[in-house]
């Protein structure tokens, strides 16, 4: 597609980089701080010959396409129309006369929600009407800073305050009902606390308000969904809370928007909320662009723990990997943190596996003393969410953990497991798609070995090319063996010619290491890639081992498990 092309040829990567990052010059290329993960000394290169960037830490490459979307944590379409924006090319399937149409109708509704949002920011710092607000946030220690942060506002107690503002600015009382700001000629929101919510990018798509009297109908109310707003697809201050998401390796979701705030002014950045709504496989999706680590922080009364229990299943069908910080009980996370930081930061800490939950909500629901039908029953339910566990020193943990629990020995429970059925709930149903983790180690070898051929004898003989794991690098890896056991010297020019499929790909993974010229370092880095991926190596042979002793053990086979276990301590002893 030329659009693309010319795009990219209208944009130097370097330029637009650099609008986010501080780059340095090094050698040929540029490098900063990977903006991708956490790191002290830069090991992010962009190259402005290929066009390219590359983090040799974390193995993100591409384009500024790539580049953008992974900063953005945009989906392809919007990154083009950004950077078809920026460059100034026209897109002849986004030209067509409806798409313009929707476009102009979109903006007119960001706009007025935009207007709207400051005039109810306004009206919360500055006026007389408002001071009841501000005493009220000040009592809920929501500070100054927050309240700029999250844009909050106050919307007053009047009929048609916000719509006259929005018809005195030239908009029509129609397209502010299609922003949900108005219903029926009059304002939606009255005597409100105003949250705006935002996409992905900032913009504000909707509002959330929480009533400031009592004798108010509903304590929240939200904004209908409308062309630019989808409640089940939002999560609120998922574009403040995205970079700290990334850092953090992990996404905490509680359930109110007050919760997210005060965790913000407490410096827990890396939460957010699916307000209002039970979370949805959409708000998971959008997530799941940043992270696939994600903990549970809901409120600990029966609502949130039902609520937990449903995230905890549905998160872990998508694939994430599902964690669980259990709250003392009866409060919610704005609570606490008002009460105390520290409390909150230890129950952060202390985030245990969605098994543990379930241990913790079902002990609850029981007096200490336990008789023998409780016992009976604790254990059913319980060692159905055990029978789903895969590994089986996991469950040995948990089992103990309940026999321990319930003053029973090991043994009856174990009996008792085999007459349990697999649980629908928790675990039972197989992720539906496998987490996104990429070990890039091979790749990173791969690399050193192109840019620094001396390494080439020592590859060869070392590590064994059958166990890569990545079909592309394995590929790659053979037919370097194989040259090299033609040629006896390796010239990476040639091989690139007599591989002219590969070509493009060297190019990525021989970046990070263009103008590193420091020998130590190299061999340094050269060493450890080889040990670590003889221990990945190592990890897979343990695993495939197990499945099979564990099968012949299930058989009753004794010779052959004996034979598995010789087997499996030659080949270990012999790496
Ligand atoms: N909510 C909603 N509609 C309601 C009640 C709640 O949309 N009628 C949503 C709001 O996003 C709210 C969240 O559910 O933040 C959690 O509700 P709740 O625990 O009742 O409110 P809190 O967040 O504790 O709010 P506050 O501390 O202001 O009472
Ligand atoms: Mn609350």
């Amino acid at each position: 597609m030329d659009e693309i092309e010319e795009i990219k040829r209208r944009i130097d990567i370097v330029d637009f980089i650099s609008s986010y990052l501080t780059l340095k010059k090094a050698g040929a290329n540029f490098k900063a701080l990977c903006p991708f993960h956490q790191e002290k000394t830069p090991s992010f290169m962009v190259s402005p010959e290929k066009q390219i960037f590359k983090c040799f830490g974390c193995g993100k490459v591409g384009s500024v396409f790539d580049f953008l979307m992974e900063m953005e944590g945009l989906e392809f379409p919007e990154a083009l129309r950004i950077l078809a924006d920026r460059a100034g090319v026209q897109l002849q399937r986004y030209d067509k006369k409806e798409y313009q149409i929707e476009k102009d109708q979109k903006s007119k509704l960001y706009e007025i929600n935009h207007l709207s949002s400051e005039v109810f920011h306004k009206i919360l710092v500055a006026k007389p009407k408002a001071q009841f607000v501000r005493d009220y946030l000040k009592k809920r220690q929501i500070n100054e800073k927050s309240i700029k942060e999250f844009q909050l506002g106050y919307a007053p107690d009047q009929q048609n305050l916000l719509s006259n503002i929005l018809l005195s600015h030239g908009h029509s009382l129609l397209d502010a009902e299609k922003a949900g700001l108005v219903t029926s000629g009059h304002d939606r929101f009255r005597d409100r606390l105003m949250f705006p919510i935002t996409d992905t990018l900032g913009n504000i798509i909707a509002f959330t308000g929480r009533a400031m009297h009592e004798t108010t109908a509903g304590k929240y109310v939200n904004s209908p969904d409308s062309p630019i707003f989808s409640k089940s697809r939002v999560l609120y201050a998922l574009d403040k809370a995205k970079q700290y998401i990334k850092e953090k390796k992990q996404a905490i979701l509680v359930e109110g928007q007050t919760d997210v705030i005060a965790a913000h002014q407490h410096g827990y950045k890396n939460v957010l909320a699916s307000s209002g709504t039970a979370l949805t496989p959409y708000q998971l999706e959008i997530l799941n662009r940043f992270t696939q680590n994600i903990a549970f922080c809901f409120d600990r009364d029966s609502a949130g723990e039902e609520a937990t229990k449903r995230a905890i299943d549905l998160a872990y069908q998508m694939g994430f990997d599902v964690k669980v910080i259990l709250l003392p009980a009866g409060k919610d996370p704005d609570e606490i943190l008002r009460d105390s930081s520290e409390v909150f930061g230890k129950a952060l800490k202390n985030q245990t596996g969605a098994l543990d939950f379930y241990f913790e909500i079902t002990f609850a629901r029981y007096k200490k003393d336990l008789g023998p039908s409780e016992k009976k029953e604790i254990a059913a339910e319980l060692l159905s969410a055990i029978k789903n566990l895969s590994d089986s020193v996991v469950r040995a943990h948990y089992i103990q953990k309940l026999a321990e629990k319930l003053g029973t020995p090991e043994k009856y429970l174990y009996e008792a497991l085999e007459n349990v059925r697999l649980s629908k709930s928790i675990s039972s149903s197989k992720p539906l798609k496998p987490s996104v983790k990429k070990d890039t180690l091979e790749e990173r070898l791969l690399g050193l070995i192109f840019a620094h051929p001396d390494f080439i004898k020592e590859f060869v003989k070392k590590v064994n090319i059958n166990e890569f794991k990545e079909d592309k690098t394995a590929e790659i890896a053979k037919t370097i063996k194989k040259y090299y056991n033609e040629n006896a010297v390796f010239n990476v020019n040639s091989f690139k010619k007599k591989n002219p499929s590969f070509a493009k790909q060297i190019d990525f993974l021989i970046l990070p290491y263009e103008g590193v010229a420091d020998d130590d370092i190299l061999r340094q880095e050269f060493n450890e890639y080889i040990s670590r991926l003889s221990g990945a190596q190592l990890e897979d042979i343990k695993q495939s081992y197990e499945a099979k002793i564990k099968e012949a053990e299930k058989s009753k086979d004794k010779e052959k498990v004996k034979k598995l276990i010789q087997e499996f301590q030659k080949k270990v002893i012999g790496k």
